[in-house]
């Protein structure tokens, strides 16, 4: 039986992927770790639970010799709208923490990583729809500077060390149970809470804004896909595009509209435009498709159904 390490775990995809891989290992081998405590509603709250700062090597290093672990998903990281606010921080804890999760994993032989990368690993001069595996990695925000070199050195350790770190480049996740964490792709949940809650929403990226995006079924899918997959098959380690479905701001608030007649959305662009415009409008994800059979299973009309059912039963809408 694995004995697995999340870190981030009280963040929009930890709170999701925790109790995933509870199920698959038993909650007691699935030691959730994040900052802070995450509140006694969220989800993935009912097993091991320990306070870790990644930037903490010495702490990060005792948890996984203590406890045996011999598997790391490394959830934890400052996002791109937080990130411009304080790019040291994104620093820190991006490249700063993943090095140190690295460096135990080597010095302890965990058995395998974790980390997600991001379509914010791309930029303007990156062709954009779709943006290739193999291609122009100039970001011009300090989160996805951090993730080229996230990609980068996890690499790093697989050829220098023969550690197996594995990582997706995720698009925008759009998720019902714990709300995002600064981000610029956050609008995309935003939208439906208000719509919920109060019938309108104001906007802060352009109708005619094209993202990458995927459903958070998806997401725990294609993670566990990924760190399934027969070493063997796989020819890249860290930096695997993946796709779930794209679509502009005013195509989903149209969506949205379809099962909510009275929405209304307005769109106010600030400084995350500039962000949004930098990243591609679609991934080319045929190498996770050959590699390791990756195939998505919500489009936008699905997802949009799944979220707002959801949101309707919790708010009692
Ligand atoms: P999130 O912001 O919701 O969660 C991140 C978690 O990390 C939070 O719970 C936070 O408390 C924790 N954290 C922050 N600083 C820490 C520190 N110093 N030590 C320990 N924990 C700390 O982010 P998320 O959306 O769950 O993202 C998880 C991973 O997926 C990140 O690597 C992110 O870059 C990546 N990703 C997310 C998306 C998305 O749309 N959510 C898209 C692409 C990539
Ligand atoms: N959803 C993330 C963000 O917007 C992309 O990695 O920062």
């Amino acid at each position: 039986m694995q004995r697995v390490l999340v870190t981030g775990a009280g963040g929009q995809i930890g709170s999701e992927l925790t109790p995933a891989l509870r199920k698959r290992h038993g909650t007691s081998n699935v030691i959730a770790t994040d900052i802070r405590r995450p509140d006694g509603a969220s989800p993935g709250t009912e097993g091991p639970f320990e306070i870790a700062d990644v930037r903490d090597r010495e702490r990060i290093r005792s948890l996984v010799g203590d406890l045996r672990i011999d598997t790391i998903y490394h959830m934890a990281a400052i996002l791109s709208a937080t990130g411009e606010a304080n790019p040291q921080l994104a620093w820190d804890v991006n490249v700063g923490g993943w090095a140190n999760v690295l460096e135990v994993a080597r010095e302890r032989s965990v058995g395998r990583v974790f980390c997600p990368s991001s379509i914010a690993v791309f930029g303007p001069e990156t062709p954009r729809d779709p943006a290739p595996q193999l291609t122009v990695l100039r970001p011009t925000t300090m989160y996805g500077l951090t993730k080229v070199t996230g990609e980068l050195v996890g690499d790093y350790y697989v050829h220098r060390y023969g550690l197996d770190v594995r990582g997706l480049r995720y698009p925008g996740i759009i998720s019902s149970e714990t709300p995002p964490g600064g981000g610029t792709t956050d609008y995309a949940v935003d939208i439906f809470y208000q719509a919920i809650q109060s019938g309108r929403y104001t906007c802060f990226v352009r109708p005619d804004t094209v993202l990458p995006m995927m459903y958070m079924p998806d997401c725990i899918k294609a993670t566990l896909a990924l760190m399934d997959a027969d070493f063997k098959r796989l020819s890249h380690h860290c930096d695997y595009n993946v796709a779930g479905m794209s679509f502009s701001a005013e195509e989903l608030a149209a969506e949205i509209k379809r099962l909510i007649p009275s929405f209304a959305c307005e769109y106010a662009p600030d400084f995350r435009q500039a962000i949004a415009d930098s990243w591609p409008k679609s991934l080319d994800d045929r190498l996770a498709r050959d590699e390791w059979d990756w195939r998505p299973s919500f489009d936008l009309s699905t997802m949009t159904d799944d979220m707002v059912k959801r949101l309707r039963k919790r708010f009692g809408k």
